[in-house]
């Protein structure tokens, strides 16, 4: 077991990274400060994979915990689910010093995180993530929230947890294809910061799909350590974590074009950082070798959705959606070189449109 410790203002918690995180909880979280019963926030799925070993730890360390459980999906992190969770803790008789534990995906991590940011003006919370997106990623800088008719994310709050505890053979059960999307989260870290982790990476994505232990490990700790160094240095999104936003802006255009039903947002940020690429080739920014490196590893985690029949219309007006949030222009994140990414927002429309248009035709192939 690895312990990192992250840092985010005079705030310090521990993360956790391992193969036996799991069965170890309650003697790591006792560790940690805690005393008395959590309350467990989970939905049905990870209950009933993983829920046996993650309550039989907390009780061996605190007593029974509470639990509420929501249902499974997207669709669930919405403003009901919220209420039943806060009905849920009041029941529980929970008070300001009670304190909640996040088991799930980022979809239980973000919305059990804002009913914790938000119960009694914020009581404590720990994240358990149970999928690699979640490990890597979301359970990891403290931006919690849920969605509304109006979007996605956007009634939320930033609430850092107290401890992060990531047992990467819950990851066993996990789909496929839910690992490949966390598997590009990985790859545009790496891309962004870290050509080590890109090489590691080059070598090993067999044995991270196939759920080496020590491969696994090793790129959970080192992704949630980029992560949580960028979120140190700009916890409120106001400059350089938006660099992770690499990959999102034709990403998201994409997910939008195709009202979120064809790609997860993973894969959908796959394409979007091989666009991103290509854009910074035809500008003559991109390093040539570091470009064909990412999108070739990019291409050996799983066939991606294909763009066929995508409107590039509607990815256009998706593009211009985005353009008005960023007062008037399109903002890019495009990569020099691996661990040299530029925001630029001086891309010249008409060049940007003849290569959406082609990337499109072409099926994603740039050349
Ligand atoms: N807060 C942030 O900084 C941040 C960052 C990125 C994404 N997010 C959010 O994260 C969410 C997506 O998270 P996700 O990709 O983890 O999706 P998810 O939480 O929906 O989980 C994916 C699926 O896997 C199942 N699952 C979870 N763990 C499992 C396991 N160990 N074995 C088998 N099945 C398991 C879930 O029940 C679900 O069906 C989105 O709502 C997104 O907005 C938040």
């Amino acid at each position: 077991l690895k312990t990192l410790v992250v840092q985010i203002r005079d705030n310090a918690y521990p993360l956790f990274v391992g193969d036996r995180a799991l069965p170890e909880a309650g003697v790591l979280l006792s560790s940690t400060g805690f005393s008395s019963a959590p309350i467990v926030i989970t939905n049905e799925t990870v209950m009933r994979i993983h829920g046996r070993a993650l309550f039989r730890s907390l009780r061996e360390g605190f007593g029974t915990p509470s639990r509420i459980i929501i249902g499974d999906g997207e669709r669930f992190k919405n403003r009901a689910t919220l209420s039943r969770i806060h009905d849920g803790m009041f029941e529980a008789r929970a008070d300001r010093h009670s304190w909640v534990v996040a088991f799930g995906g980022g979809v239980v991590g973000d919305i059990a995180g804002f009913a914790a940011a938000t119960y009694m003006r914020g009581i404590r919370f720990v994240n358990v993530p149970t999928t690699l997106l979640a490990q890597v990623d979301s359970a990891i800088g403290g931006k919690v929230g849920i969605n509304v008719p109006q979007g996605k994310n956007l009634v939320g709050a930033f609430h850092q947890p107290q401890a992060v505890l990531s047992d990467t053979t819950v990851l066993r059960s996990l789909p496929q294809r839910e690992m490949a999307a966390g598997l590009y989260e990985v790859i545009k870290c790496a891309a962004i910061r870290s050509e080590p982790l890109l090489a590691f990476l080059e070598n090993s994505v067999t044995g991270v799909l196939e759920h080496e232990p020590c491969a696994l490990e090793h790129v959970v700790l080192e992704t949630a350590r980029i992560k949580s160094l960028i979120v140190a240095a700009d916890e409120r999104e106001k400059d350089i974590r938006m660099l992770l936003n690499f990959g999102h802006t034709i990403g998201h255009a994409l997910e939008a074009a195709t009202s979120y039903r064809r790609f997860k947002h993973g894969e959908a940020v796959a394409w979007g950082m091989v666009a991103a690429l290509g854009v910074g080739a035809e500008a003559g920014l991109s390093e040539p070798d570091h470009c064909s490196r990412i999108v070739d590893l990019i291409h050996r985690v799983e066939r991606l959705p294909s763009l066929n029949g995508i409107s590039f219309d509607r990815v256009w007006s998706a593009l211009q959606r985005d353009k008005k949030a960023y007062s008037g222009a399109v903002r890019m994140v495009l990569l020099r070189s691996i661990g040299e990414p530029e925001i630029r927002s001086d891309i010249e429309p008409s060049c940007l449109r003849r290569f959406v248009r082609r990337f499109l035709a072409n099926g994603g192939r740039l050349g």
